[in-house]
């Protein structure tokens, strides 16, 4: 195992950062040459006087990146080609904002610790032994139709959805649903005027730009989206997240969602559901879906990302019939649909019961842990007000007017958090607030995290 020279300066903030500075250097100038493996992340941060979640952050940062490979059971090891890649000047490498905006753990990232392995594999494994030879072919661009089938009764029985196997197009996520129904409509209307919430997720303007939409920003208060600004918009299509609004976490109100689809159905605009993260619902009764209330005027896209695992990138769009046609004749058109067996894999895991299961016992869990955040700001932060965790895996939190969420977000990923401020997802200029991701901190560590955030927070001003 590699003894290590690391050298961090604590004061400076960053740590995460720094060691991966330090590591990345390490294998570029080959002392840390190609197979030598690493202290486990416990060990090295028993070393440095560091949090563990800091040298987790840092290994994962350096396997995206490609220098450190990492498997189970025989942990972290300098990646076999990593020296021999001529790396350019760390000028042009270090991680920045912008890097790691599309890959990386996210606020509402699941804790992939937990991903269902020996299960998954029995589905995948079932998959490649029981699909006839000629599955293997170029599939349907809309999806297999198993996974469609079962997919179906799954949204009907879960998001009240009012779906059939046919209105269903297979996608790889949310992000690549929203891009190739914005590519259909944009394409059609030579331009999309598309309504956006403010705040929204900054990861997902480019896409939309991309796609050809002009983004026109409408405010969300303590209801949801403000479906009376949004009447002042000239907007053909909305975009929302009425089950766990992304970042306010607010849920859509019953007077608001009545408000929208008699507002998409005034203008004939189609929205656009984003059912990022609701199978996670914690204290109140589960809210159906808004494509459920007028599946002629929304499109709902999901995925696994947040149930399961952001890299399988396995989601689905619903959507009136004659789009979701249009949707599946693009993907064909595009890049010839989605891999074939995993989508056998998880019309089998959905159909035998194994999605319920770790949902449920999901769900037990990130209870836990969000309580074991919540009550520990309370304890010790109460200045911080805590909101939007009646869903989802983040919870968001408005910070005490002097502070700065920069800085609070680079001190709570310090100790281990993941955090990001909220100022980048905002149109309009608001008060500081960060938001804060619980899937990943283990409920014992909750209260040393926030006690360390108080302490690194210290100098503003928060008692
Ligand atoms: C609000 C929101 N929508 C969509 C997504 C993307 O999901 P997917 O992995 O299904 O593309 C995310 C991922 O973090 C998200 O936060």
């Amino acid at each position: 195992m590699a003894d290590l020279y690391v050298p961090i300066d604590h004061a400076r903030g960053g740590i995460a950062g720094q060691i991966a500075v330090a590591l990345r250097d390490a294998v570029r100038h080959g002392r840390l040459e190609p197979g030598r493996r690493l202290p486990a992340s416990r060990d090295l941060a028993a070393d440095l006087g560091v949090s563990r979640g800091v040298v987790v952050e840092a290994y994962e940062q350096l396997v995206a990146e490609g220098f450190l490979v990492s498997r189970v059971g025989s942990g972290t090891h300098v990646a076999p080609a990593a020296a021999r890649t001529p790396a350019p000047s760390p000028a042009t490498t270090a991680p920045t904002g912008a890097d790691r905006t599309f890959y990386g753990h996210r606020a509402t990232s699941p804790d992939l610790g937990h991903f269902p392995r020996e299960r998954w594999l029995a589905s995948l494994r079932h998959a490649v032994t029981a699909i006839p030879s000629d599955a293997f072919d170029y599939g349907d661009p809309g999806g297999v139709p198993e996974l469609r089938e079962e997919l179906a009764g799954y949204l009907r029985r879960v998001r009240a959805a009012d779906v059939d196997p046919a209105n269903l197009v297979i996608v790889g996520g949310v992000a690549q649903g929203l891009s190739l129904v914005l590519h259909v409509l944009t394409q059609r209307a030579g331009g999309l005027p598309l309504a956006v919430e403010d705040p929204a997720s900054h990861r997902q303007v480019p896409l939309l730009r991309r796609a050809g939409a002009r983004l026109l920003p409408v405010p969300v208060d303590d209801e949801g989206v403000d479906v009376a600004a949004l009447r002042d918009r000239p907007a053909r299509a909305a975009l929302v997240t009425p089950a766990h609004q992304y970042p306010t976490g607010v849920v859509l109100s019953p007077g608001r969602r009545a408000a929208l689809v008699e507002w998409a159905q005034d203008t004939g605009a189609t929205v656009l559901e984003d059912d990022y993260d609701a199978e996670f619902r914690f204290d109140r009764d589960p809210v159906g879906c808004l494509q459920g209330l007028a599946p002629g005027h929304v499109v709902l896209s999901g995925s696994v990302s947040k149930a399961l695992a952001p890299g399988l990138r396995l989601g689905w769009v619903a959507a009136p019939a004659e789009l979701a046609e249009a949707v599946r004749r693009a993907r064909g058109e595009l890049d010839l649909g989605s891999p074939v067996v995993e989508q056998y894999a998880l019309a089998h895991f959905l159909r035998t019961g194994g999605y319920d299961k770790h949902l449920r016992q999901m769900r037990r869990e990130y209870r836990r842990r969000r309580d074991a955040l919540v009550g520990a700001l309370a304890e010790h932060l109460p200045q911080v007000r805590v909101r939007g965790i009646e869903a989802g895996l983040h919870a968001y939190l408005d910070l005490p007017a002097g502070w700065d969420e920069g800085r609070t977000a680079e001190a709570a990923r310090d100790l281990g958090l993941v955090a990001e401020p909220v100022g980048p997802m905002r149109f309009t200029p608001g008060g500081p607030a960060v938001v804060v991701g619980f899937a990943r901190l283990p409920a014992h560590r909750a209260e040393e995290s926030v006690i360390g955030l108080k302490v690194r927070m210290s100098g503003q001003n928060i008692d």
